[in-house]
C-alpha cells in the first residue's frame, strides 16, 4: 500500500510531486507529505487526510526546490496523523526517507537505535530507516542506504534523500513496486507509472533486491546485497497521459466502467487465429502435452479478481472439462494445498501486485504448478515471477472500486476457457466457433449496457436510502451476486449479500422485507426458471425484486418489480454484461449519498500488506 513519488531535474519539485501523488492517492489515501531540498536542508510538510489538505499547506507555505519525495499513505503501522505521515527524518533533519511496504524487523532495529541515542517521533516502522541511514551516514548517500537496507526485513519500496547530496537520489525495492521514470535531465521515481505520464513514458522497473543511484545525469542500479552494478532496461509504456485523466466524467468508476466497450475490445485484439476458428494465447508457455497431463486448474486471486476467476471456473469446466478449485488468495497460503506439477494455478491480479495473491503465486511455483498469471500491470510483480502471463490490457484503473479491470479479467479466463477446450480436445469444432462469435460480440453488446446508465440512476435515486440489499444468482451469475454486493458495500457503505440464489432459504430469506431490496441476476440459460421461482419466493415475502435480465424477456417482467435489461449472449459469458448495471447502482447509490466514490473508506486499491 502507500504510493510514492520522487523528482530530481531543473523544475520546481513541489507541484511534480504532488500531481505525481494524486495519481497515486489510489494506493492510500489517509495522509500525505513531501520532503524538498531547498537550499542546503530538506523541509518537510505533511498533513493527515487527504492530498488537497497537504496541496492547500503548499499553497499557504510553498517549498522550493529541485530535488524531492513525495508520500501517499494507507495506514499499517500507527494511525493516521501528522506526526505518522511520511516522509521520516533521522535526529538530524539532514535524511528523509519514504517507504510503502512493511519492515518486519522494525522493532529490534528500534531498540537498538534509541539504545544508541537515536530519538524516534513516530510510530511507524518506517521511521528506524532514516535512522538506520544516519547511523551508515559516511558522504555517500546511495553506500549509506544500501548498508541501511542489508539490515533491513522486510517488504518495500524507499527513495531517501539527504542535504549534503543535493544531486542525488537513491530508490531500492523489495517486494513493493517502483519505477524509474527517465526524462531530458530530469528523472522521476514512483510506485506507479499513472504518476509519471505527464513528464514521460520512459521507464525502468526495479526488480527485487535493486537499488539505484539517481542524479540528474541518469540512474546507476545495483545490487542490494552484493553492490553490483546491474544491467537494466527501458520500456516505453503504451499507456498515454490522457488515459490516466478524468476525461470529463464525475468520477473515476463511471469513466471507467464507459471505458469497457473499449477495454473489451482491446482485450480481444490478437487472440484469435487468422481464420478467427481458434483463440492464440502466445504468453501462455505451457505446450500441448504439458496441457494434456493437466489434473486440476487453481484460480488464485483476491477481492474482485476472485470473483472474475470464479466466473472463469464456470467457463473451464464447461469447455475443458477439468475440476477448476478456486481459492482466496489469504486462505490458500495457510491451508497445505494440493498441488504439484500437474496443476495449472492461474493467478488473477489486476496491480499484479497484491501481496496475498503474490504469496499464492510463490507456494504454487514452489510445489511445481505451472503458474500463469492474469494482470493488467506489465512489470508488475505478478508478470514477472509467473512462468506464462495473459494481460487483461484494460488501461489504468484508478478508482478503487475495480471495474473494467473485472470484465476484461473474465474475457481472458473466457479465451483461456476456449484454449484449454480446443488443446485438450473437449470441445468441437462447431461449438468452439459459436462461442468464439459471441466472445467477439461482447464489446459492441457491451456499448448498450453501459448506455443505461440513466436508468439503472433512477434505481439508485429510489433506493440509496436503503440499509441493507440481497443480491441473488445461479450458476456462472452466482459470481456477479457475490461481486455486485461487494461494489454496493465499497463505496456506498450499505449493507449487501451476495447469495447463491438456491441456498435462500437457508438463510437470507429472514431478511426479506419490503425495505431490503433483492437484485436478482435472471439470466436466459440452464438456471433462468429456478431463478424465476426464487424471484416468485421474494415477491411472496413483500420483497422488491429489481432484476437482470435479456433485453427481450417479457417473462420476466411479469413477476420482478423492475428489470434492467441486457443483450443475450451465451450463458457461460453472461456474467460479463450482468454485473454493468451492479456497477452502476453502486455507484449512483455512493454519488446520491455524497461520498468519495473514487477513495472509499478504508479501502486501498493495491494491497499490498498482508
Ligand atoms: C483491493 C481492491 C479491489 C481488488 C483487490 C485485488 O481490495 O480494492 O478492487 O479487486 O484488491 O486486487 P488485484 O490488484 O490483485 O486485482
Amino acid at each position: 500500500m502507500c504510493g510514492i513519488v520522487g523528482y530530481i531535474g531543473p523544475e520546481n519539485a513541489t507541484q511534480i510531486l504532488i500531481d505525481g501523488l494524486r495519481k497515486l492517492e489510489y494506493r492510500g489515501y489517509d495522509s500525505a507529505g513531501v520532503a524538498i531540498l531547498t537550499g542546503s536542508e530538506i523541509q518537510v510538510a505533511r498533513r493527515e487526510g487527504k492530498l488537497d489538505r497537504l496541496a492547500d499547506a503548499l499553497k499557504a507555505e510553498p517549498l522550493y526546490g529541485k530535488l524531492g519525495i513525495g508520500h501517499t499513505r494507507w495506514a499499517t503501522h500507527g494511525a493516521p496523523s501528522d506526526i505518522n505521515a511520511h516522509p521520516h527524518s533521522d535526529c538530524s533533519g539532514h535524511f528523509a526517507v519514504v517507504h510503502n511496504g512493511i519492515i518486519e524487523n522494525y522493532l529490534p532495529l528500534r531498540e537498538r537505535l534509541q539504545a544508541n541515542g537515536h530519538t524516534f517521533v513516530s510510530e511507524t516502522d518506517t521511521e528506524v530507516v532514516a535512522h538506520l541511514i544516519e547511523e551508515h551516514y559516511h558522504g555517500d548517500l546511495y553506500a549509506a542506504v544500501r548498508a541501511a537496507l542489508c539490515e533491513v526485513v522486510g517488504s518495500y519500496a524507499i527513495v531517501a534523500v539527504c542535504s549534503d547530496n543535493p544531486d542525488t537520489m537513491v530508490a531500492a525495492r523489495q517486494h513493493s513496486p517502483l519505477i524509474l521514470g527517465h526524462g531530458d535531465g530530469e528523472h522521476f521515481v514512483a510506485s506507479d507509472v499513472p504518476a509519471v505520464l505527464a513528464h514521460t513514458r520512459r521507464v525502468t522497473y526495479l526488480k527485487n533486491g535493486e537499488i539505484a543511484a539517481i542524479t540528474r545525469a541518469g540512474a546507476r542500479v545495483f545490487n542490494i546485497q552484493d553492490g553490483a552494478e546491474v544491467a537494466t532496461e527501458e520500456t516505453i509504456v503504451a499507456w498515454d497521459a490522457a488515459a490516466a485523466e478524468k476525461g470529463g466524467y464525475k468520477h473515476f468508476m463511471l469513466k471507467e466502467i464507459n471505458e469497457q466497450p473499449t477495454a473489451l475490445a482491446e482485450t480481444l485484439r490478437g487472440r484469435f487465429s487468422d481464420d478467427r476458428a481458434g483463440v492464440r494465447l502466445p504468453g501462455f508457455k505451457l505446450d500441448a502435452e504439458g496441457i494434456t497431463r493437466l489434473n486440476k486448474v487453481l484460480i488464485i486471486a483476491c477481492g474482485t479478481a476472485y470473483h472474475a476467476g470464479f466466473v472463469g471456473k464456470y467457463a473451464i469446466e464447461k469447455l475443458a472439462r477439468i475440476p477448476v478449485e478456486i481459492d482466496v488468495a489469504s486462505e490458500l497460503r495457510y491451508r497445505d494445498p494440493l498441488i504439484d506439477d500437474r496443476t495449472l494455478a492461474v493467478v488473477i491480479s489486476q496491480s499484479g501486485e497484491t501481496a496475498d495473491t503474490l504469496a499464492g503465486l510463490r507456494e504454487a511455483k514452489e510445489r511445481g504448478a505451472h503458474v500463469l498469471a492474469v494482470t493488467n500491470v506489465v512489470g508488475s510483480s505478478v508478470d514477472r515471477e509467473a512462468d506464462s502471463v495473459l494481460y487483461t490490457y484494460a488501461g489504468p484503473e484508478i478508482a478503487v472500486a475495480s471495474t473494467k479491470a473485472y470484465t476484461t479479467q473474465q474475457m481472458v479466463m473466457f479465451l483461456l476457457a476456449l484454449y484449454l477446450g480446443e488443446m485438450r480436445g473437449t470441445l468441437p469444432a462447431t461449438e468452439r466457433a459459436r462461442y468464439i462469435a459471441a466472445l467477439q460480440r461482447l464489446p459492441e453488446q457491451m456499448k448498450t449496457v453501459v448506455d443505461i446508465g440513466p436508468r439503472v440512476r433512477e434505481f439508485s435515486r429510489r433506493f440509496h436510502g436503503v440499509h441493507s440489499m440481497l443480491y441473488l444468482g445461479r450458476g456462472s451469475n452466482f459470481p456477479t451476486a457475490l461481486e455486485g454486493a461487494l461494489k454496493l458495500k465499497e463505496i456506498s457503505y450499505i449493507h449487501a449479500e451476495g447469495y447463491a440464489a438456491g441456498e435462500m432459504k437457508h438463510g437470507p430469506i429472514a431478511l426479506i422485507t419490503p425495505d431490503c431490496p433483492t437484485v436478482a441476476l435472471a439470466l436466459p440459460g440452464g438456471v433462468y426458471e429456478k431463478m424465476l421461482s426464487n424471484i416468485k419466493e421474494v415477491k411472496a415475502r413483500w420483497g422488491h425484486v429489481i432484476a437482470v435480465g435479456a433485453e427481450d424477456d417479457d417473462e420476466l417482467r411479469k413477476y420482478a418489480d423492475d428489470v434492467i435489461p441486457v443483450p443475450r449472449t451465451e450463458e457461460l459469458f453472461s456474467p460479463v454484461l450482468a454485473v454493468v448495471p451492479l456497477q452502476l447502482l453502486a455507484y449512483y447509490c455512493a454519488d446520491y449519498l455524497g461520498l468519495d466514490v473514487d477513495q472509499p473508506r478504508n479501502l486501498a486499491k493495491s494491497v499490498t500488506v498482508e
